[in-house]
């Protein structure tokens, strides 16, 4: 299991929750490991998870990259991903098809306290839990500093008005978004999902090109469900049969937690229970059977892939 790693070679390591990072001139060395996080802590190690993450990423990047460039360069092991590194934008964009969510910050909560304007948008009457949206909408949070509390709502004139980005980025933001979401969920769905609801984060190349980082229509981004069922759980108000990490959060949740003190230690089957549910997204999305990686993550190889990506057209 990879939790978590120490190249020498490349300087400085930084760490966020699930990736650990080395910056080498304007190219991120992306590892994701296999660390979880929920309710914005680490929760554990999950064996496979940070490959899946990893693999399915480039899966999607390769498949998205009409609509928007993105920061893939190479990918020099199954855990690791050479990146531009970007100027991030401080927002998460969250693009929602369906009214549903657990958490605070979702728009189904406010929905049922009878809200009907939720992130400056109008809503109308008489939607269910987990209903499909007219169209898809954004509802963009501010994204946290590493171990500063957690994201925040937004709202578009709040982006534009305290110039968090500037309106015209931010509309190319909202296009790709969308764009996007589209993409993903036409392809989800040939493959049996919905993809529910999911995160993009942006950021800009020091010539200002935007583009779309971190990870794309993963199960740690993103959420789905069974396609085939929906239309019948929906119609009896049951939730649909959900095909993401969601039972781990229940699991936390029925255990009285919800972030704060020590978080209960997970036990060794639901450990197993959440890594096949990371590899069966993986499966499931690209068709393609997972092949577990063998050895250590080789730093040569790593090294070898930065030279070749300078000799790349910029
Ligand atoms: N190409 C890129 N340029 C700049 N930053 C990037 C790029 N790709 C990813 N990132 C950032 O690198 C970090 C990846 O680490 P990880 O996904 O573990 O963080 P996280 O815990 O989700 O985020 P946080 O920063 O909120 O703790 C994130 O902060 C992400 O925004
Ligand atoms: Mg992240």
């Amino acid at each position: 299991m990879i939790q978590t790693v120490n190249f020498k070679a490349f300087g400085k390591k930084y760490q966020g929750k699930v990736r650990d990072y080395y910056i080498v001139d304007d190219k991120r060395i992306l590892v994701t490991t296999d660390r979880i996080s929920a309710f914005d802590r680490i929760l554990g190690v999950i064996p496979h998870k940070g490959q899946v993450l990893t693999e399915l990423s480039a899966f999607w990047f390769e498949r998205s990259q009409d609509i928007i460039p993105n920061h893939l360069l190479s990918m020099p092991d199954p855990n690791v991903l050479i990146v531009r590194d970007t100027l991030p934008i401080p927002i998460e964009m969250v693009v929602r098809g369906y009214i549903s969510g657990v958490t605070n910050t979702s728009v189904w909560g406010s929905y049922e306290r009878g809200e009907r304007v939720i992130y400056g948008l109008q809503f109308p009457d008489g939607l269910r839990k987990n209903q499909i949206l007219p169209s898809p909408i954004i509802t963009p949070t501010t994204k946290a500093d590493a171990n500063a509390g957690h994201d925040e709502r937004l709202t578009k004139d709040e982006i534009i008005k305290k110039k968090i980005v500037p309106s015209g980025i931010y509309k190319q933001m909202e296009r790709a978004a969308l764009a996007l979401y589209a993409r993903g969920s036409r392809i989800a769905a040939r493959h049996g999902l919905i993809l529910v609801d999911t995160k993009y984060e942006f950021g800009l190349t020091r010539d200002g090109t935007l583009m779309l980082i971190d990870e794309i229509h993963t199960p740690d981004s993103s959420r789905f469900w069974i396609k085939e069922t929906y239309n019948l759980k929906f119609s009896c108000g049951d939730e649909p049969e959900n095909f993401d990490k969601e039972f781990l959060r229940i699991w936390y949740a029925k255990r009285g937690y919800k972030g704060d003190g020590r978080p209960p230690q997970m036990p060794e089957s639901l450990i197993q229970k959440v890594s096949q549910r990371y590899i069966g997204v993986y499966e499931k999305l690209t068709g393609k059977k997972f092949v577990k990686r063998r050895g250590k993550i080789d730093t040569k190889k790593i090294t070898e892939n930065l030279v070749s990506v300078d000799l790349l057209p910029a």
